[in-house]
């Protein structure tokens, strides 16, 4: 697995021969995150990284479940180093990452290491500042994270321009999604969300938004932009058994073709996605941390 840090020397230093800049305009880092685990943040920030990739962006994709990582079980790889050997100081962040299919990079956590769920401000802050030094490599970074009101959760959901919560139609998830909205909103200023309705249809989907977006308006100062839905899908339990994307052994089936056209939204600024205010938010709310 020497390969796992050589790779991507070699990738970033190709970039810089090119003098590849992207370009700042396109740039969007998007969080995945939700209220109640186990909705399928994981699944779709594999599958939304696929589609975005297939459509010519780079990518990179970061395992923020730190110590419940399972982008690399999911994609069926198995990466030597962490980011938690970037925290004990023994690599940096460049030797960890490594290609995963479709040439998206990854960005791989440990597994079950408690103290990595427990990170204190200064280790997420100097892994965040590490990480935003990396962005000008890609076209768009998406962010998987836990489940739940963690600091871990919330720190990085702040540091994305934009963040996609998920649910399904269930009432405890919806009710956890709104609840995670309201910490964002009270804790961390942020006012605009995007959501993705998981196991669901159009029509449900659009009455699991209208029923957030009632409560939202009842309570709270917060936009909601509904940027998609993906269907139940039988063959996703197979692609997960068989540890591959649904994009990439099923793509016609119905959850493959939601995802692409979940890509499409989230690359076309009038398909859904509608950027927060991208100057600022990065290091704002880097520095709100510091008041938080
Ligand atoms: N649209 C779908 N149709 C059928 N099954 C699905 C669908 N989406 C997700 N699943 C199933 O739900 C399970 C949980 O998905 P996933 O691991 O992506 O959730 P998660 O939100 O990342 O969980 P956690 O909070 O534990 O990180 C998976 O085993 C997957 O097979
Ligand atoms: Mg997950």
């Amino acid at each position: 697995m020497t390969d796992q840090a050589s790779t991507l020397r070699k990738r970033f230093s190709q970039n810089n021969q090119k003098s590849h800049r992207v370009d700042s305009a396109r740039f969007r880092s998007l969080s995945i995150t939700s209220g109640k685990g186990g909705v399928g943040k994981t699944n779709i920030v594999i599958n939304l990284a696929i589609h975005l990739a297939k459509l010519g962006k780079r990518v990179f994709l970061i395992d923020a479940d730190l110590g419940l990582a399972n982008i690399d079980i999911l994609l069926n790889i198995a990466p030597q180093f962490t980011i938690e050997d970037v925290l004990m100081g023994k690599k940096h962040i460049n030797d960890i990452i490594i290609e995963g299919p479709m040439g998206i990079h990854i960005l791989p956590a440990s597994s079950g290491i408690s103290e990595m769920q427990t990170l204190s401000g200064k280790q997420q802050m100097s892994m965040l500042r590490e990480l935003a030094n990396l962005k000008t490599q890609y076209d768009f970074i998406l962010i998987d994270t836990g489940a739940g009101i963690s600091s871990n959760v919330l720190r990085f959901n702040a540091a994305a321009d934009e963040i996609c919560v998920v649910t399904n139609p269930e009432p405890t998830a919806i009710t956890d999604a709104y609840a995670l909205m309201k910490i964002m909103s009270s804790k961390y200023q942020v006012h605009h969300f995007n959501l993705i309705v998981n196991q669901s249809g159009p029509a449900e989907s659009k009455d699991v938004f209208n029923r957030l977006v009632r409560v939202l308006n009842k309570f709270l100062t917060v936009n909601l932009e509904l940027l998609g839905s993906i269907p139940r899908d039988p063959n996703f339990i197979r692609a997960v058994k068989q540890q591959e994307p649904i994009s990439l052994s099923y793509p016609n089936s119905p959850a493959g073709k939601a995802f692409r056209k979940l890509a499409m939204n989230v690359t076309d600024p009038s398909g859904g996605l509608m950027l927060n205010d991208k100057d600022s938010s990065f290091w704002k709310r880097l520095g709100s941390w510091k008041r938080n």
